[in-house]
Order: C-alpha cells, then sequence, then structure tokens
C-alpha cells in the first residue's frame, strides 16, 4: 500500500516550502517532494531562490559591495584602508555558508509543521479512485541511494516546480565558460573579462558582482531600451549609475556566434548601428530569462496541459485543467519572484482548505539589487500613458535627503504617480539606496488603497531615506518642503 497524503507539493523552493508549512498549518497531512542535492548528495531545501538564486545573489552583492566601499569610497569617511586584498574563496565559502542556513532552516520548518519531506524527484504516474498516484525516485546520491523507487499517493497536488535558465541556441550552458546562475555565483577567480548577454535583472546584479570584485564587464542587451519593463525615468537614471561605475552596457545588439576555444569565449555579434563587432571574454554568463522546469514531472502521465512555451497552464486561482491539481510560482504564468510564488503557495493551500486565499497581482513588488538598487510596485508613467489614465507625478531626489546625505549616498529619487481625480497612488519607483526596503510602505498603502496625500500627511522618521518617500508623495501636490 503507497503511502498516502492529503497533499503532497512537488518542488521544495519559496513557492512548494512554504505551500507545504501553510497547508499542514491548515491541519493536512502533508508531503513534499524535493529533488535539489548539495555538494555531498545530501537534500538542499528552498529550491533556486535559496541555492543558486536570491540568497546566494545576495551575500554576493553584499561581500562586493563591501569590498567596493573599502576600495573607493571609505576614503570619503576619512578612513583609509592599505593592503586591501581579495579573498574569493572565503567569500564563496561565506555565500555557502549562508546558503546552507537557509537550506537547514526549511528542514527545521518542515519538521515543526510535520511535513512529510521525501529527498528524490516525483512524476506524475496515473490518476485513480479521485486521487494521483506519483512515482517517487529516491536521489542517487546522498542518505537514501539505496532506496528503491516508490509511489506515493495524494488527494491534491501543489506543482512548484520552478524554472530553469534559458540558453541561446548554440551555446549550451558548460558552467565554465559559458555559464547559467549556476555557474555566474561560483566562478573561483575573479575573470579579467568577463561578457553577460541579457541586461535584465540577473545581468545586472552578476554584473555588478564580478565589476567590484575588478573584472572588466560588458553586458549585450538585444532590446534598443534599457530596462524596458521598469519606469523609464528610472531606468535612465539607474543606466547613468551603472555606467559610471564602469559597466559596460551596449543595447540594441544582435548576437551571434558564440565559439569557446581553450580559456577564452567570443561573441559575435552586429552592434546598434550594424556594424560587426567580437568580444573576446574569459567567461560568458547568458542571462536571458528563465523558461518553466518540468523535466521529469511526466504531465502526460495524467493529461496535465502546458502551454507552447512549457508553461502549466493554470486560472486565475492556480488551478491547473485537473481537478484538484495546482501550480505555483515560476512554472506557472507570472513574474519569476520568490515572493510572487510564496503567496500563491499561501493562497492555493488556503483555497484547499475551503478558504479564499487571494494574490494581488498589482502590488507585487520587484527589486533589483544593485547599487543604487531599483525597486518598484505598481504601473509605470509609460503604462498610465498607454491606457490613457490621467494621472499626476511627484518625485524627490534622495541628493535632497538628510539621511542619503550621511550615507554618503545620493543618487536617485521616489517617483510617485497618482490617479488625477481620486489621488490613488497607482505606481511607485524608487532608485536609490535601500530602495528595497523604502518600497514596502508604498506596497502597504497601495494595497489600503491609499492616496498621496496619506502618505504625505503621514509623520515620518527624521533624518531617514523615507522621508524621501513622504516628500514625493507631497511632490505630486506640487508642495515638496526639502526641494
Ligand atoms: P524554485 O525555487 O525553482 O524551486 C523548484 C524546486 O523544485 C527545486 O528545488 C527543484 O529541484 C524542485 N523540482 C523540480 N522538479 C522536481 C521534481 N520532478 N521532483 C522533485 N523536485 C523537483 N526572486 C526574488 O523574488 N528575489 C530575488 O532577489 C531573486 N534573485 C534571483 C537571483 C537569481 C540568480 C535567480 C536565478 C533567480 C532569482 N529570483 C529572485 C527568482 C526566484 O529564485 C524564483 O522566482 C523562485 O525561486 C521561484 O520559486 P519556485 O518555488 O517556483 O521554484
Ligand atoms: P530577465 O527577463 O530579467 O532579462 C533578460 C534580458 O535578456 C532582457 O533584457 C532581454 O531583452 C534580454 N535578452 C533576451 N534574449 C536576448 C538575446 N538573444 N540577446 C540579447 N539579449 C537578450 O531575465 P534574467 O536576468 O535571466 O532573470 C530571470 C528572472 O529571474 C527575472 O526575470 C526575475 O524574474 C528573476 N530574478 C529576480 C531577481 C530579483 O528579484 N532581484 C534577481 C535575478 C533574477
Amino acid at each position: 500500500m503507497s503511502k498516502q497524503f492529503d497533499v503532497i507539493v512537488i518542488g521544495g523552493g519559496p513557492g512548494g516550502y512554504i505551500a507545504a508549512i501553510r497547508a499542514a498549518q491548515l491541519g493536512f497531512n502533508v508531503a513534499c517532494v524535493d529533488e535539489w542535492e548539495n555538494a555531498t548528495g545530501g537534500p538542499a531545501l528552498g529550491g533556486t531562490c535559496t541555492n543558486v538564486g536570491c540568497i546566494p545573489s545576495k551575500a554576493l552583492l553584499q561581500s562586493s559591495e563591501h569590498f567596493e566601499q573599502a576600495g573607493h569610497h571609505f576614503a570619503d569617511h576619512g578612513i583609509n584602508v592599505s593592503g586591501l586584498s581579495l579573498d574569493i574563496g572565503k567569500m564563496l565559502g561565506r555565500k555557502d555558508t549562508v546558503v546552507k542556513q537557509n537550506n537547514d532552516g526549511v528542514v527545521y520548518l518542515f519538521k515543526k509543521n510535520k511535513v512529510t519531506f521525501f529527498h528524490g524527484s516525483a512524476s506524475f504516474a496515473s490518476a485513480k479512485d479521485a486521487q494521483y498516484e506519483l512515482k517517487f525516485a529516491p536521489s542517487k546520491s546522498g542518505a537514501q541511494a539505496a532506496k528503491p523507487e516508490e509511489v506515493i499517493t495524494g488527494k491534491h497536488i501543489i506543482v512548484a516546480t520552478g524554472s530553469v535558465a534559458r540558453a541561446l541556441p548554440g551555446a549550451p550552458f558548460d558552467e565554465e565558460m559559458i555559464l547559467s546562475n549556476v555557474g555566474a555565483l561560483r566562478m573561483a577567480t575573479v575573470p579579467k573579462k568577463l561578457c553577460l548577454i541579457g541586461s535584465g535583472v540577473i545581468g545586472l546584479e552578476m554584473g555588478s558582482v564580478w565589476r567590484r570584485l575588478g573584472a572588466d564587464v560588458t553586458v549585450l542587451e538585444g532590446l534598443p531600451t534599457f530596462l524596458g519593463a521598469v519606469d523609464q525615468q528610472i531606468a535612465k537614471e539607474a543606466h547613468k549609475a551603472f555606467t559610471k561605475q564602469g559597466l559596460k552596457i551596449e543595447l540594441g545588439v544582435k548576437v551571434g556566434d558564440i565559439k569557446v576555444a581553450g580559456n577564452s569565449v567570443s561573441v559575435a555579434y552586429v552592434d546598434a548601428k550594424g556594424n560587426a563587432q567580437k568580444l573576446e571574454a574569459d567567461k560568458l554568463v547568458v542571462s536571458i530569462g528563465r523558461v518553466a522546469n518540468t523535466a521529469g514531472l511526466a504531465p502526460e502521465a495524467v493529461g496535465l496541459v502546458l502551454d507552447e512555451r512549457g508553461a502549466i497552464v493554470v486560472d486565475g486561482d492556480c488551478k491547473t485543467n485537473l481537478p484538484n491539481v495546482w501550480a505555483i510560482g515560476d512554472v506557472v504564468r507570472g513574474p519569476m519572484l520568490a515572493h510572487k510564488a510564496e503567496e500563491e503557495g499561501v493562497a492555493v493551500a488556503e483555497r484547499i482548505a475551503g478558504q479564499h486565499g487571494h494574490v494581488n497581482f498589482n502590488t507585487i513588488p520587484w527589486v533589483i539589487y544593485t547599487h543604487p538598487e531599483i525597486a518598484w510596485v505598481g504601473q509605470t508613467e509609460e503604462q498610465l500613458k498607454a491606457a490613457g489614465r490621467a494621472y499626476r507625478a511627484g518625485s524627490f531626489p534622495f541628493l535632497a535627503n538628510g539621511r542619503a546625505r550621511a550615507l554618503g549616498d545620493t543618487t536617485g529619487m521616489v517617483k510617485m504617480l497618482a490617479d488625477a481625480a481620486t489621488d490613488e497612488i497607482l505606481g511607485v519607483h524608487i532608485v536609490g539606496p535601500m530602495a528595497s526596503e523604502l518600497i514596502a510602505e508604498c506596497v502597504v498603502a497601495m494595497e489600503f488603497r491609499a492616496s498621496s496625500e496619506d502618505i504625505a500627511r503621514i509623520c515620518h522618521a527624521h533624518p531617514s531615506l523615507s522621508e524621501a518617500t513622504k516628500e514625493a508623495a507631497l511632490a505630486v501636490d506640487k508642495r515638496t518642503l526639502n526641494f
């Protein structure tokens, strides 16, 4: 007799593990299957986010920013550093420790919430008697290596199998010379010349890390517009800052042949003016987006429908075409963000329990953890114009914010967009210090459908960066106090 569960979650990333915990909190008998292995073959719960995404990238962004500050900016504060040197092995080791702390944290949470964990891969086998049978193949290299395959049965299945990096045709990832996010997070030496293809979120974050550590970085972007999805006033400010830092960003290129020869990789491309160019680099990172991961899931065994791009088709409630089969996170439509995956996980667990789980796609924040950071929520000025919506805009530069001056970090601004008639906040766009933290207030405001006047009337601590948000709200009504 197979092991039976009320809910089986396939995938232990931020979508899956949070869904499993919430379902367990709601009283269900829950299992989670995840195949990720650490260096010794043991489980490494937390998915892309914990192992090769959000967490290690933020660890390296922090370390590399310390290096940059010590090397270039401490002197402004009267702190003179001599003999500064880089121990890249230690930096990567620290990053791995941070990752492990997060892996172990999920194991602890599963125990605390009585979620049964299966380390290995799950695939659909059959649907019968209003249950789904899954084939579970234990991880081959860990402590479970000798265990045989087994069938586990669940009434509800939540698929949270995430995404993988998209490769360029003819240039598969080898993680030595042609790297995805996986290789980009573990280069053992700093490359002299680094090329990245795609100036999206990974291109900018990883490009920043390795530039700060000493690499000569060029980012080749296919589109003629820098950060096309970002409010263009903010994107222009960010572009200026990154260029000043020494990040070379070429827009509107058409990438051609990529060839690896020994320790060098060459990228042929046509630049925006139509000229043929060739870039020789020590490493190439390809960051041109990610694709849904359903490899090994055997969706065809039960007739689970995927779209033309391989993502699992779901409705607004994360229901698939099959009764009691749900899908969340990167493997379905919508932004590929850890917090979006988590919110869907919670909502689905609550829907299974007959509650009214809800995800508000209009208030999902985005953050790019460069320096300056870029963060936004809601609509951009370009989107409002395209929709013909009448709005008022207000912005406030960090240059005029006392805390930013004290920090020595005055690049950027907060920009607020509000409905012209009702003053409801429609979007907030920030480029500048701690934008990732400042955006939270704006998300709350938008969730409560606040007006810009609401923010303008709220007392903000002085001196704090958040005063720039208040001033941007005042600017909507053309009455800033400090600018
Ligand atoms: P995943 O995290 O991909 O987890 C899926 C899990 O399912 C994996 O552990 C996988 O091994 C497992 N799995 C797959 N198939 C099977 C199977 N058949 N059986 C068993 N297990 C299976 N997002 C942010 O919000 N903030 C950030 O700062 C951020 N930084 C990022 C940086 C990088 C470099 C990258 C690549 C991504 C980043 N993201 C960030 C995106 C974020 O990582 C994803 O949106 C998030 O991980 C998606 O969560 P998920 O649960 O849907 O899938
Ligand atoms: P992305 O979608 O952010 O950016 C991809 C870029 O590559 C785009 O600018 C696109 O125009 C460009 N591009 C596509 N094909 C190209 C080609 N053939 N030649 C040149 N340029 C090309 O994707 P990225 O950076 O790979 O990241 C994947 C996803 O991971 C992000 O969209 C995001 O959802 C998530 N992520 C989130 C982070 C965060 O929240 N801070 C950090 C890193 C990743």
